[in-house]
């Protein structure tokens, strides 16, 4: 399957890019506000996964062109534009196509990040209000860490929780996500249930900052 990563050019981004390029023979297209952004991006995945022996082919367009050519679109660009970087692409998306939310908005203050719920209720309700009619959407991937998905060498042996409302969407997500070695995909139920899910982050990162060793953390339920 084709797959979009509109921001694509930024941390979670990388991360997906180079696992679904890594260990599946999904296409990875890299996305970005500036094309020649992405283009260099592009080139920089190809040659991290040709040095492990991969010849992945990584294209990188303006977010539009990437969204254009995709069925499945993740919007991996900062929660609070989220909305806007939806609605620049969303005359490229087809009915039945898929957008991803890994998106969290989060505070920080002296004492840590927190999250920081929008007035829509979470940052994947936003995406469903901004996606046109047609497109369903999937919360995915907030609770992973960027830099443990980027670094090919470290195993993942972790959770990724799935909100959404369309059944058959979230299965087309739940596969995608599970073809990464050592990713499961965990349904967590419907977008109403997505702020639990987004206020996981900074649980995480807090719990990364004031523990030695513990960057990177992920989820594994058992
Ligand atoms: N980093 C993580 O470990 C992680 C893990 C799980 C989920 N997430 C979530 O994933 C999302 C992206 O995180 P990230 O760490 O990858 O962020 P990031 O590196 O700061 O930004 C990602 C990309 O967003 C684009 N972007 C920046 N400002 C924008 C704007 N004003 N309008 C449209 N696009 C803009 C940029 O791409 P161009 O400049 O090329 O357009 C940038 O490369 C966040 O919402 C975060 O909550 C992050």
């Amino acid at each position: 399957m084709r797959i979009a990563l509109l921001g694509g050019t930024g941390d979670i981004g990388e991360g997906l890019a180079l696992r679904w390029a890594f260990h599946t023979n999904h296409e990875v297209v890299v996305g970005s506000r500036d094309p020649e952004r992405a283009r260099t991006k592009a080139e920089e995945y190809e040659t991290e996964l040709s040095s492990r022996g991969v010849d992945a082919k990584v294209n990188g367009f303006a977010n539009e062109m990437a969204a254009d050519r995709a069925r499945v679109v993740v919007v991996a660009v900062p929660a609070y534009h989220v909305s806007d970087t939806i609605e620049t692409v969303a005359d490229k998306l087809d009915e039945g196509d898929v957008l991803v939310s890994p998106a969290t908005g989060m505070k920080r203050d002296d004492e840590g990040f927190h999250y920081h719920r929008p007035n829509a209720g979470s940052v994947t309700q936003l995406a469903v209000d901004a996606a046109p009619a047609g497109v369903d959407v999937v919360g995915a991937f907030h609770n992973l860490a960027a830099g443990r998905l980027a670094d090919l060498d470290a195993e993942l042996g972790i959770d990724t929780l799935l909100v959404g409302d369309d059944r058959d969407a979230k299965e087309t997500v739940r596969l995608l996500a599970e073809d990464i070695d050592g990713l499961r995909a965990l349904d967590a139920g419907s977008v109403a249930n997505a702020p639990e899910v987004e206020a996981l982050t900074p649980l995480l990162v807090n719990v990364g900052r004031n523990n030695e060793g513990m960057h990177d953390l992920g989820v594994r339920f058992r």
